[in-house]
């Protein structure tokens, strides 16, 4: 069976070239407005949900909490748990299913690291599975794009040299999903990913989280900005389980 295409780009070399140039001063503050914002006890226990190599997880972990980063591939996890210490630990987990006998104060999904499944459904699933690891009153918090801007920004044709490796990329809008179609050629061979992320705006999220969440805040840009659909660059939602 071919994998789905999220576990298969995410999990290459390339994905981590392309992406190089992330602002870690930016993550930084972000992760500092975050903790300030959800004021969670020292210590407490967080999950870093799709941390990709640990960027965020080791942030968190320094603000001195106990920290839990997961994701799907396998080659990220691999790198990230060189950084393993008593109170930083990493796994390979798919964020549709529970993690079983763990419970967090705080569950984060950073980085648009939401909406690339087939089927709704699992979106869902993602927040199910999200509300059963969260300790009574866990926070929720999702960073995702703001859907609506990058469509009505959208660069259709872009090319990126990085590495020496010229990276064509295409994007496209089908009405549901914005689509990155991700062309190169390295030692010889060509490769074509496509990226595919569902174009999901508050409402939709609202509608997602409303079964076991209740939306404290919702915020627009990593310095905790008002949300606004017509100028913000993120979409930052502050969720706290239902009691
Ligand atoms: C855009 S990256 C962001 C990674 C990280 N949060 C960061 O900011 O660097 C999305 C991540 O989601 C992970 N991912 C995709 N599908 C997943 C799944 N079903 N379960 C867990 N992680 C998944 C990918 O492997 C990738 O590391």
């Amino acid at each position: 069976m071919q994998k789905e295409w999220f576990a298969e780009w995410f999990n290459t070399e390339y994905y981590h070239i392309l992406y190089q140039d992330r602002n870690e001063e930016e993550a930084n503050r972000f992760i500092s407005n975050l903790i300030s914002f959800i004021s969670i006890p020292n210590n407490s226990k967080l999950l870093d949900l799709a941390c990709g190599k640990g960027r965020h997880s080791k942030i968190l972990n320094s603000f001195s909490y106990d920290v839990l980063g997961v994701d799907l591939s396998e080659n990220s996890i691999l790198e990230a748990i060189k950084e393993t210490t008593a109170t930083l630990r990493f796994d390979t987990h798919d964020m549709r299913k529970v993690i079983p006998k763990l419970k967090f104060a705080a569950v984060f999904n950073l980085f648009t690291s939401f909406g690339y499944f087939d089927s709704p459904e699992d979106n869902q699933k993602v927040c199910s599975s999200v509300s059963e690891m969260l300790n009574s009153k866990g926070k929720f918090v999702i960073d995702f794009m703001n859907a609506d801007k990058v469509i009505r920004n959208l660069v259709h044709s872009e090319e990126k040299i990085i590495d020496g490796i010229t990276f064509k990329l295409e994007r496209r809008f089908d009405g549901k999903h914005v689509f990155k179609e991700i062309h190169f050629s390295d030692k010889g061979q060509n490769f074509h990913f496509t990226e595919r992320v569902q174009a999901l705006n508050l409402q939709n999220f609202q509608a997602l989280l409303s079964a076991n969440f209740r939306i404290l805040e919702t915020f627009g840009s990593f310095d905790l900005a008002p949300f606004s659909v017509a100028n913000s660059d993120r979409l930052i939602i502050i969720a706290e389980l239902k009691s």
